[in-house]
Order: C-alpha cells, then sequence, then structure tokens
C-alpha cells in the first residue's frame, strides 16, 4: 500500500451527519465550514456548556459577518445555523458518519476522545483527528477499529486556507481514506495526501521557520521588527502576527512533538515560552502591505 498514495474515489462512503469533538478555535471554524460547505447537520460536542455555547457564537457571529458583507443571503445565513448545534454529551455525536477531533494538541488526550468515541459510534462512522503534527498511527493503536482513523488536518484560518493535508495511517482503510477526500473536495479545498511523519510537511517547515524568527529575537531584535522585517519575503502574514494567529501554546506543542522525534533542529525556545506563559508580550501587528500597495522596496534601489 502506498501511504500517500491517489484515493479510490468509488470507495467514499456519503457523509449526511458530522460530529465534532470539541469546540475551541478549530473546531467551530470546522463547523460553520461543513455546515456551509457540505449542507448537513453538524454537532460540536465540549466539556462543559460555556465552551460548547461559545462554540455556537461564533458560527452565529461569523455567519452574520458573512450576511453583512453581502457574501451570504439571510435565508442561506438562517440555514447554516440552523444545521450547526453543540452538546455536552457524547451520545449526540452517535448518528454522525464522520467525527473529527479538534481537542487539546496532546497524544494522549486524543487517544482518550477517540477511545471515548468508540463506546458511542457505529463501527463505520470515520475518526478524522485535525492534529498538527502528532502520530496518526499512534492515535488510532490500540482502538477497536483503528482501519477507520484517518488524518484530515486544516489550517487556521480555516475559511481561507486553501489546503487540507491528509494522512494515511498505519491501519486506514480506503473507505476512510477516499472520504477524506472527498470532504476536502466538497469543501472546496484542496487535498495533499502526505505521510504519518512528525509535524506532516506544512507544519514540519513552518515550525522550523517559526524557531529562526524566534532565535533573533532572542538575539535581541524586537517582534515587531523581525515580523516586518520578514514582509518582502511575500509571506501572507509576518511570521509573529502567524505566531499569534496559530496561538503560542499550539505552537509550543508542535515544536515540543518534532523535537522528541526530529531532534535538535526544533530546540526548545525561550522567546516562545516566554509568550506562552506572558502573552503580555504579544504587540499589535502591521499587517503587510496587500498585492493592491505592495511592499515599498524603493530603499533597496
Ligand atoms: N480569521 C478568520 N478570517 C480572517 C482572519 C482570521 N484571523 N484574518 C482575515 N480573515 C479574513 C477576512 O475577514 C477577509 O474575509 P473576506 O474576504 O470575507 O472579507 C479575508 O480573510 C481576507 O482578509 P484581509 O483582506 O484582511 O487580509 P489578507 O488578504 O491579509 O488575508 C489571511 C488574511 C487569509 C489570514 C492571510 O493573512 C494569510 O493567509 N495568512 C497566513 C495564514 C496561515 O499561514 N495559516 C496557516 C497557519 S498554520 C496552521 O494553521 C497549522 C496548525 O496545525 C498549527
Amino acid at each position: 500500500k502506498n501511504p500517500v498514495g491517489a484515493p479510490d474515489p468509488d470507495v467514499a462512503r456519503p457523509v449526511r451527519r458530522i460530529g465534532i469533538a470539541g469546540a475551541g478555535l478549530m473546531a467551530s471554524q470546522l463547523a460553520l465550514l461543513f455546515a456551509r460547505r457540505m449542507q448537513v447537520p453538524v454537532v460540536m460536542r465540549d466539556l462543559d456548556d460555556v465552551r460548547a455555547d461559545r462554540g455556537l457564537q461564533f458560527v452565529a457571529d461569523e455567519v452574520q459577518k458573512l450576511v453583512t458583507k453581502g457574501r451570504l443571503a439571510a435565508a442561506e445565513g438562517n440555514r447554516i445555523r440552523s444545521l450547526v448545534t453543540s452538546t455536552t454529551e457524547l451520545a449526540d455525536l452517535s448518528g454522525a458518519d464522520l467525527v473529527i477531533e479538534a481537542v487539546f494538541e496532546e497524544l494522549e488526550v486524543k487517544r482518550h476522545v477517540f477511545a471515548e468515541l468508540e463506546t458511542v459510534l457505529s463501527p463505520e462512522t470515520i475518526l478524522a483527528t485535525n492534529t498538527s503534527a502528532l502520530s496518526v498511527s499512534a492515535m488510532a493503536a490500540g482502538l477497536q477499529h483503528p482501519e477507520r482513523v484517518v488524518g484530515l488536518h486544516f489550517f487556521n484560518p480555516v475559511a481561507q486556507m486553501p489546503l487540507v493535508e491528509v494522512v494515511r495511517a498505519a491501519h486506514t482503510d480506503d473507505g476512510a481514506y477516499a472520504t477524506a477526500f472527498a470532504v476536502t473536495a466538497a469543501c472546496r479545498k484542496s487535498a495533499v495526501a502526505v505521510a504519518d511523519a512528525p509535524g506532516f510537511v506544512v507544519n514540519r517547515l513552518l515550525v522550523r521557520l517559526l524557531g529562526e524568527v524566534l532565535g533573533s529575537l532572542e538575539d535581541g531584535t524586537d517582534i515587531a521588527t523581525a515580523d516586518r522585517a520578514l514582509w518582502p519575503l511575500g509571506l501572507p502574514m509576518g511570521p509573529f502576527q502567524l505566531l499569534q494567529l496559530v496561538g503560542p501554546a499550539v505552537a509550543g506543542h508542535v515544536l515540543d512533538t518534532l523535537r522528541e522525534n526530529l531532534g535538535s533542529r526544533y530546540p526548545t525556545s525561550p522567546g516562545l515560552q516566554a509568550m506562552i506563559t506572558d502573552g503580555a508580550r504579544f504587540v499589535e501587528f502591521e499587517s503587510r502591505p496587500s498585492a493592491a500597495s505592495p511592499v515599498d522596496t524603493s530603499i533597496a534601489r
């Protein structure tokens, strides 16, 4: 079996209902995406009412923004809102054809969530993980049906980022793999098949870049200057602004996974640690000038 081979579209399974484990930053963006693009009921499950309600409120607010901008008709907005629900009951995910987890980025937490899900799901339900860097095979190990587990890694902000990394784990069957591609296409995103390796492709590179930029911070350059210095490279946003978007804690988890697996190319970063423990170090970032107002290179001429 080619671990990163093309899927067989004929064996993709229908997805008529989606469950999401978690209702946080990525989970709520995914709920909106699935409801909007796939027009199927989506239920998010989190541990308490506050989190569950917050996820639902995020969806309502984003829909309202799209309606206000004229991107969505009001009726369509109402329809999307009515497709998304949130709950604290695990059993409410039981009718889903696909459940994607977007919980805390720690292997044991995700394994626990998958094991718990198996107690309420039918054996056919596909279990996807939105992990940034962890081994999908390790996440599936020990489950009753590891063949249903697949990686489906969306990027933040979900509505804007066109890429999804699809990960075939050691036991993923053809149906789960093909369904992951079908879901990605239905969401109008581009799937890339990547190996089940630490950080897959994007985070392996991105975290290396962020690590080097954090190094310049430790050498004494300030955050805003380092961020701005890299605009001319053509990145859509400066690396520190991106770090703020992704969340320093998430970046820290990805860095830890890469260091544990790939070693000293991914050193610990006091600068990142300070950002995780002391949010106050964050600054208001200037946005990189858009294509309409390109970066001023006159000084270099
Ligand atoms: N969340 C949601 N939507 C956002 C946003 C945000 N943080 N920032 C901007 N947007 C939306 C805007 O509302 C706007 O929507 P509209 O077209 O409906 O009006 C659209 O994006 C374009 O925004 P702007 O014109 O203001 O700004 P840009 O042209 O600079 O685009 C961007 C914003 C798309 C966020 C762009 O800066 C970008 O691509 N940044 C890089 C993001 C990135 O690399 N993400 C990957 C992170 S790594 C990751 O997620 C992996 C994980 O595993 C760690």
